[in-house]
């Protein structure tokens, strides 16, 4: 199998190329940054050095700037939206004028499409609620879905708070209780629909494999927790000196925008699409993902 990758050295990215690599795939992936290659994985810093005559079994777009690392001014937003819109559309018409098609693209969305639902429980079918992080994956989708056009099967990918150590938001969720200090953020009763790194990738391989499948699909664990139970499920990994929660007013002085937007109101998502399709959750209780990790 040949794979067209984009954010192929991140987080989640990474950890896919050396699962497929381990399976004896090959792939190309998109970097700005010029990388050493190997036999089985080529970079590439711009689509068009993609030859019209490439063969591709599959797309799996996952390229974006981070919506955490920064603060949210309004040069930061424009560059959150490109990194994706732009790369989107530039995959699209590389798509475009292969010879054959690809037969697959699965493309990175976020469960932020769903925006604030408070406690109501969100499968696919969920209504879409405004906000920016709303507007970006609504945006992002749409652009994807346009590969239907060509005879390509679409699968999206709405993906909750990826956990795995070394990396992601949890190296950041993770810090205050390494030392020794537990907390929620605001009232803590906000949903954090989370999943283990381990489960994103096999769910990432099932889509591919399951060619029959289109359509969105919810990446969180089965079990999402409000802040404040993972904050107790992060206790019983660490120890504890003092639990100071942040309150919301704080956050927002930190963090800006974002605040709102991701830490203190959340999504309480299932993944009914996947479950229904037979996927099977390696870590579908919060302690169990943890302890893998911690
Ligand atoms: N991790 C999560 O918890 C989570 C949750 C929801 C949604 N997602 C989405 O899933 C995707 C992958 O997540 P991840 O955690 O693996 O992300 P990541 O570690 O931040 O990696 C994203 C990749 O995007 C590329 N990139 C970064 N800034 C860019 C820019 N300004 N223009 C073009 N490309 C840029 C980078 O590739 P190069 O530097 O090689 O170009 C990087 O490898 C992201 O789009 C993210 O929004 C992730």
């Amino acid at each position: 199998m040949h794979i067209l990758m984009t954010g192929g050295t991140g987080f989640i990215g990474s950890r896919l190329v050396e699962r497929f690599t381990s399976q004896g795939y090959s792939l190309t992936v998109l970097s700005r940054r010029s990388q050493p290659g190997s036999p089985a994985v080529a970079y590439i810093e711009s689509l068009d050095r993609v030859d019209a005559g490439a063969e591709f079994d599959a797309v799996i777009n996952l390229a974006g700037a981070s919506l955490a690392d920064h603060r949210w001014t309004a040069r930061y937003k424009r560059e959150i939206l490109a990194s994706r819109l732009d790369t989107t559309r530039q995959l699209l018409e590389t798509m475009g004028r292969l010879e054959r098609a690809p037969a697959t693209l699965l493309s990175a969305s976020a469960i932020g499409y769903y925006g604030h639902h408070g406690d109501e429980i969100l499968d696919e079918d969920g209504a879409s609620n405004p906000g920016f992080a709303q507007d970006l994956c609504s945006q992002w989708e749409a652009l994807a879905l346009e590969a239907g056009g060509l005879g390509t099967r679409v699968c999206l990918m709405r993906l909750g708070v990826v956990l795995d150590a070394g990396g992601g938001a949890f190296a950041q969720m993770a810090r205050p209780f390494r030392m020794g200090v537990a907390n929620w953020l605001g009232d803590g009763r906000q949903w954090l629909s989370w999943i283990q790194r381990e489960d994103v990738i096999a769910a990432v391989e099932f889509l591919l494999q399951q060619d029959y499948l289109t359509g969105p699909f919810n990446l969180t664990a089965p079990g999402p927790v409000t802040s404040r139970e993972f904050c107790e499920a992060m206790k019983r990994h660490h120890r504890t000196l003092v639990t100071a929660p942040v309150p919301a007013s704080v956050m927002r002085l930190l963090v800006g925008e974002m605040a709102d937007e991701l830490l203190l109101h959340g999504q309480r998502v299932v993944p009914s699409a996947l479950q229904a399709a037979g996927f099977e959750f390696r870590y579908p209780a919060l302690d169990d993902a943890l302890a893998a990790i911690c």
